[in-house]
């Protein structure tokens, strides 16, 4: 059974853009991509792009009067006024470039949690959240005695909310780190109203946007949250650049990540001050093609539209989840499909999540296998490891049939019927 979605996107155009997505992974096997949650495919307007900028462009950013050094620095400076633009920050100096997620967690871990708690100071994370989004707050509680709550995963996999409450009504709550989709279950947290109430209690709101950012629209200024961390490499931009958003005061007021070139305004033997916002966090030579390539995604994202993205990716996921449903053996984890996005993760009866996913790779699907950098979740949810799937922009139906099509075979190799 093969479904159509048009939608407001055009798929043949869509799948057109991403070369990668053009290739059997086996003989007479399509590619069928369902792995964007861990790192989405790209397209040829963002190698394009990258491409056009280290052909003609290049020179380091900031440091020269020479008509390359100027052009380079437009083009890494452009990109961040579309970045600005794309989750509607005030500013250009509240947009601050890093590697990934994972290090604009660890910056704000580092500066601002470094400055501003000590014993006695509760930041509250969840049980949901990624690795990225507790080492670095775990590390941190080492070094100042600050203590960690965990919002509880209820059995429906959202966060429970009566406790979130109670932690802000009766602990001296100074951060709330939690993650805007969960990359396991998909559930769309409530963050709007969570960010209220942190704020009602005097704490301050990040939000791990890993897996919202690429998907729907994120407006900073509407949910006023303070930090929001996401990755270029998972919205159609190329590895090795991110971002941090913070409120301009807040970044202002915390102290430098890295010191070095760049993020200083004057040096001396006896001591330096620091440059001016954004550049404060932007120590040594910034990753300028990465930078223009994650542009060149929002550029393409935003003529799509977010909206249609969403809708889009919201049909495939659904129908997804009700193919799946229909395996015997099968189990699903995460919320009702109202409250979720992005994925569907499930295990096989009891076979091991890397056996299934070794088997669809033979039938040309990518799906990811393990704990997907989710370990007290899966303790949580009781599995060792789950097999996911995750959708972007260029899934459609037909993927799902050919997804579960494989699974059917993978029950028949391990000896499960068709
Ligand atoms: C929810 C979430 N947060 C953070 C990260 C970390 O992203 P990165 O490895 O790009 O820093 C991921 C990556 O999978 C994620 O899914």
């Amino acid at each position: 059974m093969t479904k159509n979605t048009h939608l407001q996107l055009d798929m043949t155009t869509i799948l057109a853009d991403f070369p990668a997505l053009d290739q059997e992974v086996h003989p007479g096997k399509r590619l069928v991509f369902l792995d964007s949650a861990a790192s989405s495919q790209k397209p040829r307007q963002v190698i394009d792009a990258m491409s056009a900028y280290l052909r003609h462009d290049h020179a380091n950013v900031h440091r020269g009067i020479h008509t390359l050094s100027e052009r380079a620095t437009a083009a890494y400076e452009g990109a961040r006024d579309k970045i600005r633009d794309f989750i509607h920050a005030r500013s250009r100096r509240e947009i601050i470039y890093t590697r990934n997620a994972t290090e604009a967690i660890n910056l704000v871990a580092a500066t601002w949690g470094r400055a501003n708690l000590g014993p006695g100071d509760v930041v509250v994370l969840s049980e949901m959240e990624h690795h990225s989004n507790l080492v670095p707050w775990q590390m941190l509680a080492e070094q100042v005695g600050c203590t960690l709550h965990y919002i509880p995963v209820t059995d429906t996999g959202e966060l429970d909310l009566d406790t979130y409450a109670a932690f802000l009504r009766d602990e001296p709550v100074k951060l709330v780190s939690v993650m805007h989709v969960s990359n396991v279950l998909g559930t769309v947290n409530p963050v709007a109203d969570m960010i209220r109430q942190a704020h009602e209690a005097g704490a301050l709101f990040l939000i791990d946007g890993a897996q919202s950012v690429p998907h729907l629209a994120v407006d900073v200024q509407a949910l006023d949250v303070d930090f929001l961390a996401f990755s270029g490499h998972k919205m159609a931009g190329p590895t090795g650049i991110g971002v941090l958003y913070g409120k301009r005061e807040l970044l202002d007021a915390m102290p430098p990540y890295m010191g070095g070139g760049e993020m200083i305004k004057r040096v001396t033997l006896d001591g330096s001050t620091w440059n001016d916002l954004p550049h404060k966090f932007e120590a040594g030579t910034p990753a300028i093609a990465e930078a223009v390539g994650l542009g060149a995604a929002v550029d393409y994202l935003g003529a799509l539209g977010m909206s249609n993205i969403l809708a889009h990716e919201q049909v495939v996921v659904n129908y997804a989840l009700d193919r799946l449903s229909e395996v015997p053996g099968l189990t699903l984890y995460g919320p009702s499909p109202d409250k979720r996005n992005g994925v569907a993760t499930f295990t096989l009866q009891d076979m091991h999540a890397h056996d299934v996913a070794q088997l669809l790779d033979v039938e040309g699907v990518a799906v990811r296998a393990g704990h997907h950098c989710a370990m007290p979740l899966h303790q949580r949810l009781g599995v060792a490891a789950t097999a996911r799937a995750s959708f972007y922009v260029y899934n459609t139906t037909a993927d799902v049939d050919v997804l579960v099509d494989a699974i059917f075979a993978a029950r028949k190799t391990f000896g499960f019927g068709g």
